[in-house]
């Protein structure tokens, strides 16, 4: 019987045509210079969907600058001088980074440093991403930008020195802490079900570890929101500028998650049984905070933006489907 927990690769991949033609409900002023590293991710790809169109939008992946060549991240941002830079590339392989700790610290610490020092000399605003891995998961109500991180796992304290290493540089920057990424694209929990759904009839999936699964395209419209709010009102940005977290709102378990897509999902071959299974059942080479709900009200305070709830967003995500194929 097969298990399933949280995929640790994602793989990599080309933007689809069709991929850039889905639009956003929020724009930048069109004048915007606005440099993407990250865009065949998942978050990075639905970034580079919604700015294609409305602003001025250079978009890198790999192939067009590698994180690990620091020489190179900031050749790329002084050639172009965008007014915004954001960085939605990462190390993600959650398990293989505890093999890998100076890689994954490389492409997740340094890389953003080096991003953070090369936007400050051009007076650019960086938004950089972060995950609810930096707490060790022991609270039992939602994280807080104040409460004390103190990653479980080699991905986790990563991701922890690139906040840090963005705040010491000292620039302007957004560093945005989200959770559980998923979307119709990419390597992700929702696609690794509706391909098992055409495979099984029951799954186990890990019951006792609590987040808030987020779409990326939700992320994609809060951050292209964030930017915009941040630009249009100079005198407002000392209280736009900072950590913020950014997760869809509610929690649930991986297997809670298993179960609505079972129940949501349209034209299905099957929806298979989900059995609720302990993480000591899915032993995996990284461990995982058992509870990393992040507390939102931060994000609402300083940008007016309140996230839909994980379950509503899911739907929306699976409804959006047609449009994406
Ligand atoms: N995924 C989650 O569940 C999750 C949860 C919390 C926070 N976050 C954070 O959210 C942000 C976006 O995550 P995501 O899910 O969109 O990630 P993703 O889908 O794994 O995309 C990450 C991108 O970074 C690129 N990348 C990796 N190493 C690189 C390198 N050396 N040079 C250039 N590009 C490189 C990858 O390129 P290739 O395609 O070539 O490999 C990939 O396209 C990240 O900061 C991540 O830490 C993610």
């Amino acid at each position: 019987m097969p298990i399933a927990n949280v995929p640790d690769r994602h793989s990599p991949r080309l933007m689809s045509a069709a991929e850039t033609t889905v639009g956003g409900a929020f724009a930048l002023p069109p004048r915007t210079r606005v440099l993407l590293f990250g865009r065949a991710g998942q978050v990075g790809g639905a970034l580079a969907r919604r700015l294609a169109a409305t602003c001025a939008l250079t978009a890198l992946d790999r192939s067009g600058c590698d994180l690990a060549d620091p020489a190179a991240v900031r050749a790329a941002i002084l050639a172009q001088r965008p007014d915004v830079v954001i960085n939605a590339a990462a190390w993600t392989a959650v398990d293989r980074a505890e093999a890998e700790p100076e890689a994954a610290h490389r492409i997740n610490a340094q890389a953003p440093g080096t991003m953070a020092a090369a936007a400050r000399e051009i007076g650019a605003l960086l938004v950089h991403y972060s995950t609810d891995y930096v707490f060790d998961g022991r609270k039992r109500t939602p994280w807080t930008e104040d409460d004390s991180p103190a990653p479980l796992g080699v991905y986790g304290r990563s991701k922890l020195a690139g906040e840090r290493a963005v705040q010491q540089a000292g620039g302007a920057h957004l560093i945005l802490r989200t959770s559980w990424v998923y979307g119709l694209t990419g390597h992700n929990f929702l696609r690794t079900m509706l391909r098992l759904a055409a495979e099984r009839d029951e799954l186990a999936v890990v019951d006792d570890q609590i987040g808030a699964p987020t779409w990326s395209e939700a992320i994609a419209q809060a951050t292209v929101q964030a930017i915009g709010a941040w630009l249009a009102e100079p005198d407002r940005r000392a209280q736009r500028e900072g950590l913020f977290h950014l997760s869809a709102a509610g929690q649930t378990s991986w297997c809670g998650f298993a179960r609505a897509i079972f129940e949501l999902a349209p034209d299905l071959p099957r929806r298979p049984r989900v059995r609720a299974i302990g993480t000591e059942q899915y032993p995996l080479p990284a461990p995982r905070p058992a509870w990393s709900v992040l507390d939102g009200s931060r994000l609402e305070a300083a940008f007016g933006i309140r996230m839909a709830g994980w379950r509503e967003a899911l739907q929306d995500c699976l409804d959006s489907a047609p449009r994406m194929r």
